[in-house]
């Protein structure tokens, strides 16, 4: 199958053409690398330097490869920059949402998966989270996420296309055959700064609160493998290139882990000490994000297989202390 990769040199996306070369699909990457990296690409892969806004070129790239579905990773996805900078979310995830799904549609592409997120549930009422929850996003980040969701919602009905929309918990660790890594700038996430601190790279990591109504009193989130990502998308895509329907999953364990249990892991996977500050609570942060992994294992047969927490950390450990920055 012919697949076109949006985002495919940002970090889940690079991870992504790679699990579906090695699964024996053609993969073309669209990224315009305003934040993703050239050499995250596959070597032989493909990569069309453009918006998946502008429809000349898409049409053009869709038409050319064949195409037979979509994976779109492209977006922002920085939760405060989206409070500061809403219009950067509307234009790069909603506006932009909409020309690819009208390339796709003109082109007759029929499969498409999009990158979705634990942050259309908001502060959640309850967890673990199953889809049934309902969905209430506190940031513009959530709002377009959910709203480009909602679209592939009415362009299934009307327009016979077939979608899955993944929520996201929290994407971490690394492929250490191909030496992939996260490369955020600037890193935000957890891990890799944890992980930075203890290379020596950042002096300390801080604490964004240890107050919450957690046993330890730190946030509590639901570490997902990047490679078990990829492969509930390959699972998703087989699904829906076969005549299937997904619809929204959540994608995550199951199981929790609180910001000083990922300290602890990375202290004991590195060998080294975390110099951690404690600073106040981030704003607009839920103290606990936990998926139920149910319905994604009932629809498309799949459960993350590197669970545990130490595997995530020691593969993005690996690969993160052997690149030199
Ligand atoms: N944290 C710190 N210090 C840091 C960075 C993070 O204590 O320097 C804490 C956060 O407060 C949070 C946890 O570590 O409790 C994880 O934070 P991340 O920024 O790594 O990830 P988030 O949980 O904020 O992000 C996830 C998804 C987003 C989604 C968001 C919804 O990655 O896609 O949950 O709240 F939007």
């Amino acid at each position: 199958m012919q697949v076109l990769v949006t985002g495919g040199a940002g970090y889940i996306g690079s991870h992504m053409a790679l699990v579906l070369r090695r699964a024996g699909h053609g993969v073309i990457v669209v990224d315009d690398l305003s934040t993703g990296h050239r050499d995250a690409v596959p070597a032989g892969t493909p990569l069309v330097e453009a918006s998946v806004a502008d429809p000349a070129r898409m049409a053009d790239v869709l038409r050319t490869h064949r195409v037979d579905a979509i994976l779109h990773f492209a977006g922002r996805i920085q939760v405060g920059e989206s409070v500061r900078e809403p219009r950067l979310y509307y234009e790069g995830n909603v506006a932009a949402a909409i020309a690819l799904l009208g390339s796709a549609l003109d082109a007759g592409v029929g499969c498409f998966v999009l990158s979705s997120t634990a942050a259309v549930y908001g502060d959640p009422l309850r967890v673990p989270i199953d889809e049934a929850h309902p969905t209430s996003p506190i940031n513009p980040y959530g709002v377009t996420k959910l709203a480009i969701e909602r679209m592939l919602e009415d362009y299934g009905h009307a327009y016979g296309l077939r979608w899955a929309a993944l929520r996201y918990f929290n994407a971490a660790g690394a492929d250490v055959d191909a030496g992939l890594d996260e490369r955020h700038e600037p890193e935000t996430h957890l891990v890799p700064l944890v992980l930075d601190a203890a290379l020596g790279r950042r002096e300390s990591v801080t604490l964004f609160g240890d107050d919450y109504d957690t046993p330890d009193g730190t946030c509590i989130r639901d570490y997902v493998h990047v490679l078990d990502l990829c492969d509930a998308h390959l699972a998703a895509l087989e699904r829906l290139v076969s005549g299937g329907q997904v619809g929204a999953l959540n994608l995550g364990t199951g199981t929790g882990h609180s910001v000083m249990q990922v300290i602890d892991t990375v202290q004991r996977v590195s060998g080294r000490e975390v110099r951690v500050v404690r600073g106040p609570r981030r704003p607009g942060d839920p103290p606990r994000l936990v998926a139920s992994p149910d319905a994604a294992a009932r629809v498309l047969g799949w459960r993350a297989t590197r669970r545990s927490l130490e595997e995530i950390v020691r593969d993005a450990f690996l690969v993160r202390s052997a690149t030199h920055r």
